[in-house]
């Protein structure tokens, strides 16, 4: 279904600033990395999406590729706990689509669990999706992101947009502080936080930047839906605590996106970019 482009994309940005680049994205077909997708697409990117299931991601594919004419998305089935399904969707992309230029790794599974109930499987499993999972992403992209990134280091100016070798891991802000019947994605983020930082400073000399996309309690997303309390007088009086006074959007999360992977971001790297209306340092995580 065609996505009007004001719902992922502040106009703010130049149309073609990501042509001939290609970005991996790990639950692609999601509620949040699929408007950081098509906000790419619609700025001349093309895109390869992972996902587990292969109607949804072949329906996400479908959706992103109505935001430009011509563009090119393709939809591949994955298991991010799978390192070599995700080496080979990496290689795919490269062969269908040319390159592989930007990453996101975004699946994540979650759920809401005291640890009472928790069963140490169920921790793993998370830790499996999340951490491990991110982990593995990093490790199918980057060979073709530093392939990407040398074709502009060391210019000696700040990296032109539409430079490759970035990657962006899609997290999450339980792990600031604590919170209660989170401790298997608490303890998923942490991790997904250090492996980022890792990427930024051991591939950094290779040109590459990697940062973290920490988002706030973003309206109708999965995430929102498994874990706030549904009834609108319980959202209203959690929005009526976030600083800015609301929830946040999509959109404002594929914008942050679009100016990490631009010029914009070219000198952040191994940090974190939080977009949560201040909502942490408040209330403690959404
Ligand atoms: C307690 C649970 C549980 C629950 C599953 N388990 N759901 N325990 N409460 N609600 C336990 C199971 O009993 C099992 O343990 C273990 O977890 C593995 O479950 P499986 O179903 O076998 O695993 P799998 O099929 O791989 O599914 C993974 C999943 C599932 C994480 C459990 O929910 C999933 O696939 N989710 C993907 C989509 C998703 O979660 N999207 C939301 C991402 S949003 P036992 O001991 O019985 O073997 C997000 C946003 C965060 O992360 C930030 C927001 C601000």
């Amino acid at each position: 279904m065609a996505v009007p482009r004001e719902q992922f994309l502040s106009p703010v940005w130049r149309d073609g600033i990501f042509e001939n680049k290609v970005l991996f994205c790990t639950g692609g077909a999601g509620t949040i990395c699929s408007m950081q997708v098509r906000a790419f697409v619609a700025l001349g990117g093309n895109a390869c999406i992972i996902g587990r299931n292969p109607e949804k991601t072949e329906r996400g594919a479908a959706d992103i590729a109505l935001v430009r004419p011509g563009a090119k998305v393709i939809g591949l089935v994955a298991d991010v706990r799978d390192v070599k399904a995700l080496e080979d969707a990496a290689n795919r992309c490269v062969k269908e689509l040319g390159s592989l230029d930007f990453a996101i790794a975004g699946a994540a599974g979650n759920f809401l669990a005291p640890m009472a109930q928790l069963s140490s499987n169920a921790f793993k499993t998370v830790m499996d999706i999340d951490a491990v999972g991110s982990y593995n992403t990093a490790k199918a992209v980057l060979p073709h992101l530093v392939k990407s990134a040398q074709k502009h280091k060391n210019t000696g100016a700040a990296q032109p947009t539409g430079t490759g070798g970035r990657i962006i891991f899609v997290s999450a802000s339980f792990h600031f502080t604590g919170k209660p019947l989170q401790a298997h994605v608490a303890a998923a983020k942490a991790a997904v936080d250090q492996i980022s930082h890792a990427v930024g400073i051991e591939y950094g000399p290779y040109g590459i930047t990697s940062n973290i996309i920490t988002p706030g309690p973003i309206a109708n997303t999965e995430g929102m839906a498994r874990l706030s309390k549904a009834d609108p007088e319980s959202q209203k009086k959690f929005a009526k605590k976030i600083p800015v006074g609301r929830y946040g959007q999509v959109k404002e999360i594929a914008d942050a996106t679009v100016y990490l992977f631009a010029e914009t971001g070219s000198y952040v790297n191994a940090n974190t970019l939080v977009v949560d209306g201040g909502q942490w340092r408040v209330t403690g995580a959404a």
